[in-house]
């Protein structure tokens, strides 16, 4: 079978008009680039090599092409890796373009989101973290820069960099009957960003499928709150709060949102709500947030206020 991420015919950055910046990490600068034949329009992630070995980050570029080939196209709240190619000095990710941007700069445009936003890109979410971790993949570093909309205003999630693949069973399937999520753990070294960092991260080095819905519940305070919960003037300090679960409700905050927020911002990983789950996130799904959405069409997306 022919991978997914390679096509037939080889490809270079001359197939490309390259654009504007869209986006820059510590290892690489995403551009907006058209394809010169079909000019359609592509998100390409250019790394440099040389940057890479240096700081030994090899590992991190591979898994993320990897997780990327793993999650191919056959869910539609992930960016799509459609082809890799590279010249002397450069590694090249040629990615869906999110039209509409970043998670962020929507919550910083409207201040916070309504209630039904807030509502309906949680279930997006849920619904993506439940196929990526039925895939043995945990994302890592969940956050509001990490989600990007598409041209109708559905979640892409993108940045696999420091996503970590905790089995190598990729089918369909999960082997939940043998496999307990809630032991689904490795030890590994800190990734993430300081604000949506689970306290399991910081105190053990450890990261399992509950790290990232203790993500989910930083990001749906911040949609509600227009504010990260655990927010400090350096990483130590933010960090001293996340294992103190030291953080409020602003006056005003919609109860059913604080109750699942509470549910999800739990210390010990495997009392989060969903954490010990098959498959789907029933009790995430059963929450009285959610009590009026079909989990099974979710409807278009609510004009973002
Ligand atoms: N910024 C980073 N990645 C992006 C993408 N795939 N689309 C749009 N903006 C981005």
């Amino acid at each position: 079978m022919t991978p997914p991420v390679e096509e037939a015919r080889r490809r270079s950055a001359s197939d490309y008009r390259f654009g504007k910046v869209l986006g820059e990490g510590s290892f690489s600068t995403v551009y907006l680039a058209k394809d010169i034949h079909t000019s359609k329009e592509y998100a390409i992630k250019v790394l440099e090599k040389a940057h890479i070995i240096r700081e030994k980050k090899t590992e991190y570029v591979m898994r993320e092409k990897e997780v990327l080939r793993i999650l191919g196209s056959s869910c539609p709240y992930f960016v799509r890796l459609y082809w890799t190619f590279q010249d002397p000095e450069h590694l090249y990710f040629v990615l869906t373009y999110a039209k509409n941007g970043e998670l962020l700069k929507q919550i910083d445009k409207c201040g916070c989101f309504t209630i039904d936003c807030a509502r309906y890109y949680t279930a997006e979410m849920v619904l993506a973290l439940e196929y990526l971790h039925g895939k043995g993949i945990v994302h890592r570093d969940l956050k509001p820069e990490n989600v990007l909309f598409d041209d109708n205003w559905h979640i892409l999630i993108t940045d696999f960099g420091s996503a970590k693949i905790l089995k190598t069973d990729n089918t369909e399937k999960c082997d939940n009957d043998t496999l307990d999520k809630g032991d689904r753990k490795r030890r590994n070294s800190f990734v993430g960003t300081a604000q949506f960092v689970s306290p399991e991260m910081l105190s053990e080095s450890s990261s399992s499928h509950a790290s990232d819905l203790w993500a989910l519940g930083c990001i749906l305070y911040q949609m509600v709150s227009g504010m990260m919960p655990f927010r400090g003037r350096s990483e130590f300090l933010i960090f001293q709060k996340i294992l103190n679960l030291e953080y409020e409700y602003p006056e005003g905050f919609d109860p059913q949102a604080k109750d699942l927020v509470q549910k999800l911002l739990v210390i010990a990983p495997n009392e989060r709500l969903g954490a010990m789950d098959q498959t789907t996130y029933t009790s995430i799904r059963q929450h009285e947030l959610f009590k009026d959405l079909n989990w099974d069409d979710l409807g278009p997306p609510p004009k973002i206020s």
